[in-house]
């Protein structure tokens, strides 16, 4: 599609049905069972997350969004304009409409494994800003992408917001990063929302809202799986749970079995006994410093970072070394 010379392509590169099915399988066979978070987002799991974003138990957002706020100038002064943007799991899309705003870039990719919405939010994007190039690309984007040759030899600032970085595993997180600072490139600027540590009651508030939005979330992992691979859990067997682990400083979501029952997955009956705990997701939460070490790991060095009044989340703006 062109639109008065803007460029909008759509790359699909979502894995191979096989891949799923065998991921969740052998999730199925693990002790304790385990289910990627990357199953929450099919259309309604990517609402159901916009939704949670606007409760008022679920600080990360409004925290981040005051800090985009407050520094969008400086952010902009520092990256400079005409680059080409590309976000990591296109979420909500009001932080990036504030970035596209103030950055004015040349072109747009957003990455993300839930077509239908990149789709829909990518387009809506491309309509708003009519002199930005938009390449949507649907992928799992923990693992390498190429990015579309069309933004080849463009200044690239990665973005992604929201605390994402915490739904890895700590040494996963590592490899993720150090990836994305290869795909930046030397200079590279990557633009990255961290979630800290904090007491364990506003923690565990933020993932059991009173609402029931998150119990919601967690259980449409299970819809979008009988959808997608046709297996036959079901969602009203399960309940939500979520705890912080103080000593691996994380939360860490679950569906708990509420009966003895025989679910099929793929051809496999899989046995949940009652009370037994499915692992949907970790959520981990990083102090400034354990950050910044993790960055350096990666191959980033942090040229500037803000956090709010609390000390609730961090807004961190790192260069690819
Ligand atoms: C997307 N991610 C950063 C969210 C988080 O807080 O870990 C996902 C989420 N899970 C439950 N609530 C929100």
């Amino acid at each position: 599609m062109s639109t008065q010379g803007q460029q909008f392509a759509f790359y699909d590169l979502h894995p191979p049905m096989d891949d799923i099915t065998a991921e969740v399988r052998s999730g199925m066979l693990e002790s304790p069972k385990k289910l990627s978070p990357k199953f929450f987002y099919d259309e309604r799991g990517s609402q159901l997350f916009e939704a949670i974003t606007r409760l008022d138990a679920y600080y990360p957002t409004r925290t981040e969004l005051s800090l985009f706020d407050a520094y969008l100038e400086e952010i902009t002064q520092t990256i400079g304009y005409h680059s080409c943007v590309i976000e990591y799991g296109s979420g909500s899309t009001l932080k990036i409409r504030k970035l596209l705003q103030a950055l004015s870039p040349s072109a747009y990719v957003p990455i993300d494994i839930s077509k239908d919405f990149l789709l829909t939010s990518a387009r809506a994007l491309a309509e708003d800003f009519p002199a930005l190039d938009v390449f949507p690309v649907c992928a799992d984007f923990s693992q390498s992408i190429a990015l579309p040759p069309q933004t080849d030899g463009m200044h690239r600032v990665g973005f992604f917001p929201g605390s994402s970085i915490g739904n890895f595993e700590p040494e996963s997180a590592r490899e993720f990063l150090a990836r994305v600072a290869g795909t930046l490139g030397a200079g590279g600027h990557l633009l990255i929302g961290v979630d800290c540590k904090k007491d364990t009651k506003t923690l565990e508030l933020a993932y059991n809202d009173p609402e029931g939005v998150t119990a919601q979330f967690n259980l449409n992992a299970l819809v979008h799986l009988n959808r997608v691979l046709k297996t036959d859990f079901d969602p009203e067997a399960f309940a939500h749970e979520a705890h912080y682990n103080e000593s691996s400083g994380c939360i860490q979501m679950f569906l708990r079995s509420l009966v003895d029952q025989r679910v099929d997955v793929c051809g496999e009956r899989i046995h949940f006994g009652a009370g037994e705990l499915l692992h949907t997701e970790n959520s981990y939460k990083f102090a400034p410093v354990e950050f910044g070490r993790l960055a350096a790991s990666a191959g980033f060095d942090i040229q500037k970072r803000w956090l709010d009044s609390r000390g609730y989340f961090g807004l961190y703006l790192l260069r690819a070394r």
